[in-house]
């Protein structure tokens, strides 16, 4: 597949420099900066919503990879189109039918310029994701811990979902997120994944840049 990519995760950065933490990962060599939105419903904790990416887009230039772990993905479009988001993506367990999945891509295709990803949990398996969702989306995120905090460790058996999908659509952008760091990218590479979201071992990193550089190194070597 493609040139491997890394999308920081700012929820492990200091929120109150947002834009300063955002420009600097950027410039240590990171593709995107990844926006976990948490409602306090879909997931036990509560983040930032598009009033943060709105005020956050002025000041860079870094795609805005939106993570919604939250209820009712589709209320969110308008505003996150509207903050400026670049990629909108949510979860397939937040919704009721395969029918309101393809419903709600279609919606962000016709009424925004986002990008369309779908995110499944640990618990969901690959085969969740119809074959018709499979081709209407950008991206699969496959989480690699429970959504709701940073810091956590991963969890390896995700990986063979990654494997599915990859076999199943050659040309897909295959997201891991949760535990990913220079240690276990090796692994999401292999298994076919090629944009790593990196929370802690990023931002909590000495040498932030060596970081970056090192999963991106692994996760396609
Ligand atoms: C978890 C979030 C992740 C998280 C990753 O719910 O979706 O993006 O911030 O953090 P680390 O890399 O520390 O596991
Ligand atoms: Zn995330």
């Amino acid at each position: 597949c493609s040139k491997a990519l890394v999308a920081p995760s700012l929820l492990s950065c200091d929120f109150s420099k947002l834009a300063i933490e955002s420009n600097e990962i950027l410039e240590k060599g990171a593709d995107w900066l990844h926006v976990d939105v948490m409602d306090f419903h879909f997931v036990p904790n509560l983040t930032i919503g598009p009033c943060v990416v709105k005020s956050l887009r002025p000041h860079t230039k870094g795609f805005l990879d939106c993570h919604l772990m939250v209820e009712n993905p589709e209320k969110y479009v308008t505003p996150f189109a509207d903050a400026g988001a670049d990629l909108f993506n949510f979860h397939l367990e937040a919704c009721p039918s395969e029918e309101s999945i393809l419903a709600l891509i279609s919606r962000v295709r016709k009424e925004t310029t986002m990008k369309v990803g779908i995110t499944i949990k640990p618990k969901t398996p690959a085969s969740a994701i119809s074959d018709s969702i499979l081709s209407a989306v950008d991206m699969v995120l496959v989480m690699t811990v429970e959504p709701g905090f940073g810091g956590q460790s991963f969890m390896r058996d995700m990986l063979p979902k990654v494997a599915k999908l990859r076999k199943r659509r050659p040309d897909l952008m295959i997201q891991v997120d949760g535990g990913v760091s220079p240690e276990t990218a090796y692994a999401c590479g292999k298994a076919g994944a090629n944009v790593a979201v990196a929370g802690s071992a990023v931002f909590k990193a000495k040498d932030r840049k060596l970081a970056v550089e090192t999963i991106k190194k692994e996760i396609q070597r």
